[in-house]
């Protein structure tokens, strides 16, 4: 018997228990192959076969326009901050808006490609909030505005943008696609790391709209040029195969969910437990604008801070794991991907108060 934990790390984070039993059911001989999926070629039909129903069924999922293309890349989100701008500049300038660490971060990774322009930041507020769209200083020449529609380490979710006069959006959707419907005819690029709500660390996803795959620079590797991995069904390299074979096993049992729709009302529910109860509260706080706060990464501080080892220990002994913040801003983080089940939240409540029961005066 395993023991059961609730395990709210941001990422690599929880997966279903039902994917988990199917690889592990599968492991020696993937329907009668007789092999591993780990052991096949990547281009043999088996493999082919894996990778045409995963992308299939991220379509279905994601209701994806015919006019994209789906890459299953290498490198992580962090890689493809270098390849958005190598991808899309094209001599032109960038619009960046800052909106957590996250988006600082692919300001910095981008810095050196070309000309990146911060159109808005909430860094003096501790991105505790999204500036008000029609502040933002758009630039109507821009390649591109690249936003990320969640900040895992600082809590703030949005998917309302301004009108960029045409200009394609490029959204790192990392920790939370998938969890809730997005309109993909939206956006110019959506890329996610998988390792948050789709599988295992080591692949990324790419969504494109077709008519910026003509933009790249020749610098652009042949392993993260959009065009080509497009053209070569993401088989310029071998693709991290293992991982696509998980992300195509969470896509199924998505399905079985009901979809993103169904999920989505889940995590409403899952999310509006957590926080109704830091804000009962003045023992925890999360200083998040209400209206920008992340149903998938709940950031809060304890009131004391000297507590914070204390409450963390208590936690770990009840199988509560992965509580503490990032550490680049302390305090607690929760995260509570599509494969938390309401009981885990439910559990971490319940330790919650009775740990703030124990420890007010
Ligand atoms: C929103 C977001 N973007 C980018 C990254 C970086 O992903 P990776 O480390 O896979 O490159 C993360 C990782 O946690 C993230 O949460």
């Amino acid at each position: 018997m395993t023991k059961t934990v609730y395990n709210f790390s941001a990422g690599p984070a929880v997966l279903p228990k039902p994917v988990l039993l199917r690889a592990q059911a599968e492991m020696l001989d993937w329907h009668g192959s007789g092999m591993s999926v780990m052991e096949m070629s990547h281009r043999g039909k088996e493999f082919m076969s894996i990778l045409a129903k995963a992308e299939a069924d991220l379509r279905t999922l994601m209701s994806i326009p015919a006019e994209y293309k789906v890459l299953f890349l290498q490198g992580g989100a962090i890689a493809e901050n270098a390849m958005i701008p190598l991808n899309l500049l094209a001599g032109k300038g960038a619009d960046y808006a800052i909106t957590g660490t996250w988006s600082q971060r692919s300001v910095e990774d981008a810095r050196p490609y070309g000309d990146i322009r911060v159109v808005t930041s909430n860094a003096a507020d501790n991105f505790t909030h999204v500036p008000a769209l029609d502040s933002w200083t758009l630039n109507r020449d821009a390649a591109y505005l690249h936003v990320c529609t969640n900040e895992t380490i600082c809590g703030v979710e949005f998917l309302d943008m301004p009108d960029t006069h045409g200009v394609p959006i490029v959204a790192d959707m990392s920790s939370h696609i998938l969890s809730r419907p997005v309109d993909v005819s939206q956006y110019g690029v959506i890329y996610a790391g998988a390792q948050k709500n789709i599988g295992p660390a080591g692949l990324c996803i790419v969504i494109v709209r077709e008519d910026l795959l003509e933009r790249a620079s020749k610098l652009t590797p042949a392993v993260f040029h959009w065009k080509t991995q497009a053209e070569n069904q993401s088989m310029i390299n071998t693709p991290p195969t293992y991982g696509i074979y998980i992300a195509g096993l969470v896509f199924e049992w998505l399905m079985a969910q009901g979809g993103v729709a169904a999920i989505e009302q889940h995590n409403i529910a899952k999310s509006r437990l957590l926080y109704d109860y830091i804000d009962s509260t003045d023992f925890y706080n999360n200083p998040v604008a209400k209206a920008n706060r992340s149903r998938m990464n709940i950031p809060f501080r304890l009131q004391d801070e000297s507590l914070n080892d204390a409450f963390l220990k208590g936690a770990e002994a009840r199988n509560l794991l992965q509580l503490k913040g990032h550490r680049l801003v302390g305090g607690m983080r929760a995260s509570i991907y599509n494969a938390m089940p309401l009981e885990g939240v439910q559990t971490l409540v319940d330790y919650m108060k009775e740990f703030e029961k124990s420890h007010s005066m």
